[in-house]
């Protein structure tokens, strides 16, 4: 971490399902500066997982929970039976992970259906079971955080979330400051973080529609919070963090360029043939938000099916 961010904040790297995996959180933390990462969610049914699954997951747990340039990695589950939640969440730590985060935001209607993600911010009461299960089962001395919307169809519960979370045990609340309803609609709103912060003590992080310093600024501001999460706005300007803690320029096209040949070039025997060819168009997405040479080169890019061949266009300015 560098004095810079500590004095100004924490800045966390959000999980992002299908997208934030080990490879991304290497070329993120690689030219970024986050104090944590969170994994993907697993989703926790009725069983404890094999390590396989937490490896697979989090790979990070095998060279001391961190990325390659340094940064801790924490699992995250998702679920709702506290049982299992904390048997999980024991395992996850005995293999390393530095705590465990459990997710009460995720929208997916599979997950919803289910119950688990965002739906159990309709009951307090299960989210306090699940959160007492698992603090109660985990060592004291590795946190227990959550991650969490403002509610499901509205906001009424947002601060019995809170106060149930807290009185659960949890060490760290970060906060999606939209419903699951509102879905990724901006804009986000951080002024009922500040409430939340208002009725409850432990340390509550805010998170949603980051995508520049000055949204950052604004964010802090607005939610009375020092510490911030960021997601989709770290794809879209790779060195985010770097701005907002250091007040360094953007990348350069180029350097992203390079960051993402590097992306492209990644060994994971374990994938199925177009995987990672999918995921550079994915990120693409992104960065075309921010770097209008993205979106020219995505023109062809996006017929490409093959790694090689997107490894050339990409490397074809330099
Ligand atoms: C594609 C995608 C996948 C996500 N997966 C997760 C997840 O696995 N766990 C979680 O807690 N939040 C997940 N989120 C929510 C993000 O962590 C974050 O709260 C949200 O994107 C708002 O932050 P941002 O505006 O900085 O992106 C996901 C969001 C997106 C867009």
């Amino acid at each position: 971490m560098s004095e810079t961010s500590s004095t100004a904040g924490k800045i966390f790297l959000a999980p992002m399902e299908g997208v934030v995996d080990h490879v991304m959180r290497d070329m993120l933390t690689s030219v970024g500066s986050y104090d944590l990462c969170v994994t993907e969610f697993i989703r926790v049914t009725q069983q404890l997982y094999k390590p396989a699954l937490f490896y697979k997951f989090c790979p990070e747990l095998k060279a001391g929970s961190v990325t390659p340039s340094g940064t801790p990695v924490r699992v995250q589950l998702l679920g709702q039976d506290p049982d299992w939640m904390a048997e999980n969440a024991v395992r996850a730590v005995e293999l390393g992970s530095p705590g465990v985060d459990l997710n009460f935001g995720c929208p997916a209607k599979t997950v919803n259906k289910s119950k688990g993600g965002a739906i159990l911010l309709r009951e307090p009461e299960t989210l306090y079971r699940i959160i007492s299960a698992v603090r109660g089962a985990v060592p004291a001395d590795k946190p227990v955080t959550v991650k969490m919307r403002l509610g499901y169809e509205d906001k009424s519960l947002v601060l019995d979330n809170a106060r149930a979370i807290e009185s659960a045990g949890a060490d760290m609340l970060t906060v999606h400051a939209r419903t699951k309803v509102e879905g990724y609609k901006p804009p986000a709103h951080w002024h009922w973080i500040a409430k939340i912060c208002d009725e409850v003590s432990l340390p509550v992080v805010a998170n949603g529609e980051i995508w520049s310093t000055e949204d950052a600024l604004e964010c802090r501001r607005e939610s009375g919070c020092d510490d911030i999460m960021i997601g989709r706005g770290a794809l879209a300007l790779p060195n985010l963090s770097r701005m907002i803690g250091e007040g360094e320029a953007p990348m350069t096209w180029d350097e992203v360029r390079k960051l993402l040949i590097r992306y492209a070039g990644t060994e994971r025997p374990d994938r199925r043939e177009g995987f990672l060819p999918s995921r550079v168009k994915q990120w693409f997405t992104y960065l075309r938000l921010q770097y209008p040479q993205a979106d020219d080169m995505f023109r062809d890019l996006k017929r490409l099916q093959d790694l090689d061949e997107m490894i050339r266009l990409l490397s074809s300015e330099a």
